[in-house]
């Protein structure tokens, strides 16, 4: 089939990627011409697992190309993906002008019948809204050319995103023409082999079902970090009480690990745009709290470091290994690591940091503020203490003399849990982690 994708960052570039993989003929449009730049030149703007060889092999293959020229991206698909970001108003709002402006654009020049799929996270009643802009632009220019919208929300995990396109748990379409939703079914059917569904339903279900997710993860983030506090208030452990709750399969064992709180391009935003469209007369009191505990959170680590050098820290350096979101991307967006790095710099501390991948990003929000190391080892040479903000498998088993060597003193506050308190004491470590009750 014939695909335009509009909007090439994390979700339009893997959804491009993928299509073009199972044969369809596939253009990704953007306005950012250095993006498009850096794909024609067989580079990634991104890092996602995976995706660099999908993108090669389906340029070459033929079936991937990419153009910042609207109209001839109109042209192309007659199924054509909206895939731009949803970034947060300033109430809160999922702010919809890149949404309407990718919608205009199609009714401005379309001339053939199209498909117009809403992929980006919107407020339930988008479909309609993107339905309306197509259709008075259609009326502008005095032509009757038949489209249908539909709604197909986008669950795939950044770090993990090209496995997620390729085998979904489900694929969610919402829209009331059988037609569309048919030539949707053919254009999935490839990924869902292992029988996995697709679910068809109303657009606003649609588009509601994305956000209920994301606040339902999130909500299990934010419960397990209260959980935590409490374990450290009343010397428990959560890691054994995350253990014992998570074999009950009520429950289960995923998105119950405590941290230094969530963040990302999507969690954040979208509780709040939930919250927003709840408007003022249905105050949402557990999105307000998820995200009321998610803040305090982000906060967590740095009160711990205050409880041990206190209050001046203007005289220290800290070493932070990981500033990703999470590990396996370079996504900064919202990363709880620019929280506790702009809470150690208005403390007057000095900051070296590492990370595998995000360092290019860090620094566009950072810039020369901090000092970035080329690895892990360099960003604790005369530090005070090292911070761990991103769980990256290769923080796991580090080198635990050398991290002492290098340090002023071992000391180590870890925000992701990832070392045993046990362990680290024996190794002579002062060890902070998340509601083990071991500073
Ligand atoms: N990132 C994720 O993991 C994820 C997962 C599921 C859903 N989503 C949702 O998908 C949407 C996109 O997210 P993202 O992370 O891919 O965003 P992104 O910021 O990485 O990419 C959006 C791209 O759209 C481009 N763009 C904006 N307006 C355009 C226009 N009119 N024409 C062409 N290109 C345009 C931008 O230049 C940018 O490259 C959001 O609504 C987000 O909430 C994201």
């Amino acid at each position: 089939m014939k695909v335009t994708i509009v909007g090439t960052g994390y979700v339009g570039l893997v959804t491009g990627a993928c299509l073009a993989e199972m044969g369809n003929h596939v253009l990704c449009l953007d306005l950012d011409a250095e993006k498009i730049r850096t794909l024609e030149s067989g580079s990634l703007p991104i890092h996602e697992p995976g995706l660099l060889e999908v993108v090669r092999r389906n340029v070459a293959g033929g079936r991937l190309q990419f153009t910042t020229d609207g109209e001839r991206a109109v042209a192309h698909g007659t199924l054509q993906f909206i895939a731009v970001g949803t970034p947060p108003d300033e109430d809160g709002s999922a702010d919809l002008q890149y949404v309407l402006a990718a919608a205009r654009n199609i009714g401005q020049l379309m001339t053939d019948y199209k498909v117009v799929i809403d992929k980006s996270t919107v407020p339930v009643g988008t479909g309609d809204k993107v339905g309306a802009v197509i259709a008075e632009q259609l009326a502008t220019r005095g032509v009757d050319v038949d489209f249908t919208v539909v709604s197909n929300p986008e669950f795939m995990k950044e770090g993990a995103a090209v496995e997620d396109f390729m085998k979904p748990d489900r694929v969610v379409l919402g829209g009331d023409n059988p037609e569309a939703l048919e030539t949707l079914k053919e254009l999935y059917e490839p990924f869902l082999r292992t029988g996995n569904p697709i679910l068809v339903m109303d657009s606003r279900s649609a588009e509601m079902s994305k956000y209920a997710a994301n606040a339902m993860l999130a909500t299990k983030i934010s419960f397990i970090n209260e959980i935590a506090c409490l374990c450290e208030a009343l010397r428990a452990d959560v890691s054994e009480v995350r253990r014992a709750i998570s074999l009950d399969r009520r429950i289960g064992p995923h998105f119950i690990f405590p941290g230094v709180g969530y963040g990302g391009s999507c969690f954040p935003k979208d509780i709040r745009a939930m919250i927003s469209m709840a408007g003022d007369n249905r105050a949402m009191p557990l999105l307000t709290a998820v995200e009321q505990v998610n803040e305090r959170q982000k906060g967590r680590l740095f009160d711990k470091v205050k409880n041990h050098f206190g209050d001046d820290l203007s005289r220290l350096t800290f070493a932070i290994w990981g500033l990703a979101f999470k590990p396996r991307t370079d996504d900064m967006r919202d990363a709880p690591s620019i929280v506790v790095i702009k809470a150690l710099l208005d403390a007057g501390s000095r900051v070296q940091a590492f990370d595998p991948e995000a360092m290019e990003e860090a620094r566009k929000i950072f810039g020369d503020r901090i000092q970035y190391t080329h690895r892990n080892y360099d960003a604790l040479h005369g530090a005070a203490a090292l911070l761990i903000l991103t769980e990256w498998n290769e923080f796991r088993r580090p080198d635990f003399a050398r991290i002492k060597s290098l340090l002023k003193q071992p000391v180590i506050f870890d925000g992701r849990n990832i070392f045993d308190p046990a362990d680290l004491r024996k190794l002579g470590f002062t060890y902070y982690s998340i509601g083990r009750n071991d500073g």
